[in-house]
C-alpha cells in the first residue's frame, strides 16, 4: 500500500498586523462585535509589493526545509487559491519559478476556502496512482486585494498568509492521508462570491463603480451551511472508514468563525479543545488557514508523528471537504 505522507509543513504569514482597534477607525465597527461574533482579533495583511506567490515560496521553503529535502525535490505543485497573482499564469509556476525550479508541472486549484482539503485529495490521488514522489500543496491568500474595505460586513473577517506541506511517497508505514471525503451544494453557488473581472461580467466602468470585483458574501447562509457540513463531512469521513471519533487526537478546521466551530462541536458532542484553533491571531485566511493551523498545533506540540487528525474546511461554492490523515 502507497501512502502520501506529510514529511514537512511550513508557514509564512506577512509582518503588518491589523488589529480589531485599527479597523474601529477604518469602518463603522468595534472590537467587541468583532471578537464576540467571529472570535478574530488581528489578522495579517501583505504588503504591496508581496505578492501571493511570495508569500507562498515562504511557506513552501519551511516546508522543504522541515522535511529534509531540495527545492528541487519537489516533482508537483499544487496551489489552493482564491487570490491568485493573476488567473493565468497559474500562482503555481511562478512559485516553481521563484524556487528555481524550471521543468515541473503544477496548477492552480480553487474551491473556496476548502481549496486546501480539496488539493491535499487530489495530491494524494497523484502519489498513490505512482505519478510523483514529493508533492508540495502550497495554500495560500491575499484576500486583502480584493476586500471592500468600506465594507465592515466582509472587511473585518480576512487576513493575508500562506501554508504549505510536503506530500511524499511512502510505502514502509502507515502514515500519510488515509481518506477524503468531498462535497458541495452548487444550489448555494452565489453565497460568496465575486462578482466582476472576468468573462461573467468582464470589468467595465459600470462593474467598477459598482464595486463588483469585491468580496460579497451572504454571512448568514455560509454560517447555518457551515455549522450542518462540519459534522457531515467528519461523518461522511468516518464512515468510510473503521475508526471512530476517539481515536482522533485532533480536528483542525477552516478558521472562519469560532462560533462555527462551536456549533460544530456540540453537534458532534466532541469536546471544543479538540477542535484547534488561531483565528484570533489571523482571521480567515481562506485556503491558507488549515496548513498554518496544522503548523502551529505541530509547533505547540498539540499534535505528533503518529497522531490521527482531521482537517475540515467550508467555503465558496458552497464547498465542503474533510481529509483523515496519520501524520
Ligand atoms: N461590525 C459591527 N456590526 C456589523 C459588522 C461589523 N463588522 N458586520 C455586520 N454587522 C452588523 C450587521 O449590519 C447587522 O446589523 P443589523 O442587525 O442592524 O442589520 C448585525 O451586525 C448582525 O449581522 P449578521 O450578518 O446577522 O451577523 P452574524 O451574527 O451572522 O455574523 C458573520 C456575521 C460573522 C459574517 C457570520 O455570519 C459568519 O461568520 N458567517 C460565515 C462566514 C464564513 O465562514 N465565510 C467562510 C467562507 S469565505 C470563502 O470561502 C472565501
Amino acid at each position: 500500500m502507497v501512502f502520501s505522507k506529510i514529511e514537512g509543513v511550513g508557514k509564512y504569514l506577512p509582518e503588518k498586523i491589523l488589529t480589531n482597534f485599527d479597523l474601529e477607525k477604518m469602518v463603522n465597527t468595534s472590537d467587541e462585535w468583532i471578537r464576540e461574533r467571529t472570535g478574530i482579533q488581528e489578522r495579517r495583511i501583505a504588503r504591496d509589493d508581496e505578492q501571493a506567490s511570495d508569500m507562498a515560496t515562504q511557506s513552501v521553503k519551511m516546508a522543504c526545509s522541515n522535511a529534509g529535502i531540495q527545492y528541487d525535490d519537489i516533482d508537483f505543485l499544487v496551489c489552493a487559491t482564491n487570490s491568485p497573482d493573476t488567473i493565468f499564469p497559474a500562482t503555481a509556476q511562478r512559485i516553481l519559478h521563484n524556487l528555481g525550479i524550471k521543468d515541473r508541472p503544477g496548477f492552480d486549484l480553487q474551491a473556496g476556502c476548502t481549496s486546501f482539503c480539496y488539493a491535499l485529495n487530489v495530491a494524494d490521488g497523484l502519489v498513490k496512482t505512482n505519478q510523483y514522489k514529493n508533492i508540495a500543496v502550497v495554500g495560500v491568500e491575499k484576500l486583502s486585494s480584493l476586500l471592500n474595505w468600506d465594507d465592515r460586513n466582509t472587511c473585518v473577517l480576512f487576513g493575508d498568509g500562506s501554508g504549505a506541506v510536503i506530500l511524499s511517497r511512502n510505502e514502509v508505514v502507515d502514515s500519510g492521508i488515509h481518506i477524503s471525503h468531498l462535497g458541495g451544494d452548487s444550489s448555494k453557488a452565489n453565497a460568496i462570491r465575486i462578482e466582476s473581472g472576468m468573462s461573467l461580467h468582464p470589468t467595465t466602468q459600470e462593474t467598477l463603480d459598482n464595486k463588483m470585483h469585491y468580496v460579497k458574501m451572504d454571512g448568514q447562509d455560509v454560517f447555518k451551511f457551515a455549522v450542518r457540513v462540519i459534522p457531515k463531512s467528519i461523518k461522511g469521513l468516518l464512515a468510510k472508514t473503521d475508526m471512530t471519533l476517539d481515536q482522533v487526537k485532533m480536528i483542525i478546521p477552516h478558521q472562519a468563525n469560532v462560533r462555527i466551530i462551536e456549533s460544530a462541536a456540540r453537534l458532534l458532542k466532541v469536546n471544543l479543545e479538540r477542535f484547534y484553533m488561531n483565528i484570533q491571531k489571523y482571521g480567515n485566511t481562506s485556503s491558507a488557514t488549515i496548513p498554518i493551523a496544522l503548523h502551529d498545533a505541530m509547533k505547540e506540540g498539540k499534535v505528533k508523528k503518529g497522531d490521527f487528525v482531521i482537517t475540515v474546511g467550508f467555503g465558496a461554492g458552497l464547498t465542503y471537504a474533510a481529509n483523515l490523515i496519520k501524520l
